[in-house]
């Protein structure tokens, strides 16, 4: 059967996105994709300011029934770490089914036609390069319907002449063992490591120098001689990168892969609870700004929070900042009280309790490992609560055969190639970081040969946020 798809993407880098979504779509069983329109830039339709869509329409023949399509089209959105919370927020993928041969019904979930079709140029432009008289359900052709339709800003999207992009290197797509021996090619050839942080793709992982937790990637930044450091991770480690080795440029292939942990925090709010506590210690989780940074007097990742925490003199105050289950977790192990701030992981806090007891039934037996931004009654049941790089530990040393994780997915990755023969489970596979996601062999590539977008961090900001990153280093080492 012949079905035409929407695809668009407003986060991270969106040509890749599609790209990839194109990729995932023509893999799937009995499925190909047979054409595929240009692109098209337009403004987000109905909800709060956010960055502008790309958007394609493609032509698929399929074995698939419409409801066997959808799950392929959800697969997508799950694959590309789509954040289905926000009804309005950014996302990395949105694929709807437009028009299936032969097929309409106006159930919720999968009411195709897709209703508004007619009512958005964005699909009908795309549309009309691949099925100009395709009848809708208006009586109208597409090329009719486009006449009809208000006059939206839709642009054809021109790629970005400076802007290295990978799939059209010497004129071809490249596979992706060409890019993975690309990349190694041209990161030897410009003296570059590229440094990957556990929950990063596998593929990125495969064809970094070092994988590794925000506290070893730091240490490993600091301590290298490369000449250009390529961080595959967010924002805030690039950023401590930065601060480390401010001699080097620190390159963060997708300058928007943030944290919203990090952006709970903000400077006025940071000096306010300051000002009501003037003699206390602030301790930083390292998922913070620099200028967050810049106003605390030690940071910490989770590797060594609770050193971290217990290293403040006993007299002292101490404002823990901004993840609250790190904060109470640490400060109970280290039998301290601390003053928190109410920031959290949305990835980590969806973890419950349910989904571990869930988890534990269906493995008797396995362990339960978890990281300490999960809520605190999960850390409370589990067997073992560990940062990234100590889960690798816990999970090597321990006899058992069988593991349930609870932190971003990842983690299972890295975990399996560390201990062969063991078997290791998502407590929920909803724990997707979706800014850990927007790094891909293709963008890795250009910032390779770009050298950049390179994140800088100020002088001022530099000076006042390096003892307390000196100082995280520093500690358990
Ligand atoms: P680790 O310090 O354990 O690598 O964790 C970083 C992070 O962002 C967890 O969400
Ligand atoms: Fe930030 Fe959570 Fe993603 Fe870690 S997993 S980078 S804390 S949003």
């Amino acid at each position: 059967m012949v079905a035409y798809l929407g695809l668009g993407s407003n986060l991270g880098d969106r040509e890749s996105n599609l790209h990839r979504a194109r990729e995932i779509l023509h893999a799937s069983p009995g499925t190909r994709v047979s054409g595929e329109s240009g692109l098209y830039v337009t403004a987000p339709v109905g909800g709060p300011e956010q960055p502008d869509y790309l958007n394609q329409v493609v032509e698929v023949h399929t074995t698939l029934s419409p409801r066997a399509l959808l799950l392929a089209a959800q697969r997508i959105e799950h694959e590309l770490a789509r954040v289905r919370a926000e009804r309005w927020g950014p996302r990395t993928i949105d694929v709807d089914i437009l028009w299936y041969h032969g097929f309409s019904s106006a159930d919720a979930d999968l009411a195709v036609p897709h209703p508004r079709m007619e009512e958005r140029r964005f699909v009908l432009e795309p549309l009309a390069e691949l099925a100009p008289d395709l009848v809708l359900p208006s009586g109208r052709t597409v090329t009719e319907a486009l006449t009809h339709v208000q006059d939206q800003a839709v642009t054809r999207f021109q790629a970005c002449t400076g802007a290295a992009t990978s799939k059209e290197h010497g004129g071809a797509a490249m596979d992706e063992r060409n890019l993975r021996v690309e990349i190694r090619r041209l990161a030897e050839q410009k003296g570059a490591v590229i440094l990957a942080h556990n929950y990063e793709r596998p593929e990125i992982q495969d064809v970094a120098d070092v994988v590794g937790d925000s506290l070893e990637l730091s240490r490993k930044a600091a301590a290298s001689e490369a000449r250009l450091i390529v961080f595959c991770g967010v924002h805030f480690m690039a950023e401590t990168a930065a601060i480390l080795a401010p001699d080097r440029p620190v390159v963060l292939p997708v300058v928007g892969a943030g944290c919203s942990m990090a952006d709970m925090v903000d400077v006025e709010g940071l000096q306010s609870l300051k000002a009501q506590h003037p003699d206390a210690v602030v301790v930083s989780y390292v998922n913070t700004t620099a200028a967050v940074k810049a106003l605390t007097d030690i940071c910490c990742t989770s590797a060594n929070a609770v050193q971290v925490v217990r290293s403040v003199p006993p007299d002292r105050e101490i404002i823990f900042t901004p993840d609250r289950n790190l904060g109470s977790w640490a400060a109970k192990k280290a039998g301290r009280e601390v003053i928190l701030w109410p920031g959290f992981c949305p990835t980590h806090q969806l973890i419950q309790v349910e989904d571990v007891q869930r988890a534990k039934a269906a493995h008797l037996g396995a362990k339960v490992v978890v990281h300490p931004e999960c809520p605190p009654e999960v850390s409370e049941i589990a067997d073992a609560v560990e940062s990234t790089s100590g889960m690798i530990r816990y999970c090597k040393e321990s006899y058992a055969k069988e593991y349930v994780i609870g932190t971003e997915l990842g983690m299972l990755y890295r975990l399996s190639k560390e201990c062969p023969g063991k078997r290791f489970y998502a407590i929920t596979k909803l724990s997707v970081c979706p800014f850990m996601k927007l790094i891909t062999l293709e963008n890795l590539f250009a910032a390779l040969e770009n050298e950049g977008p390179v994140v800088t961090v100020d002088p001022d900001t530099r000076a006042k946020a390096l003892r307390a990153v000196e100082r995280m280093v520093e500690v358990g080492a």
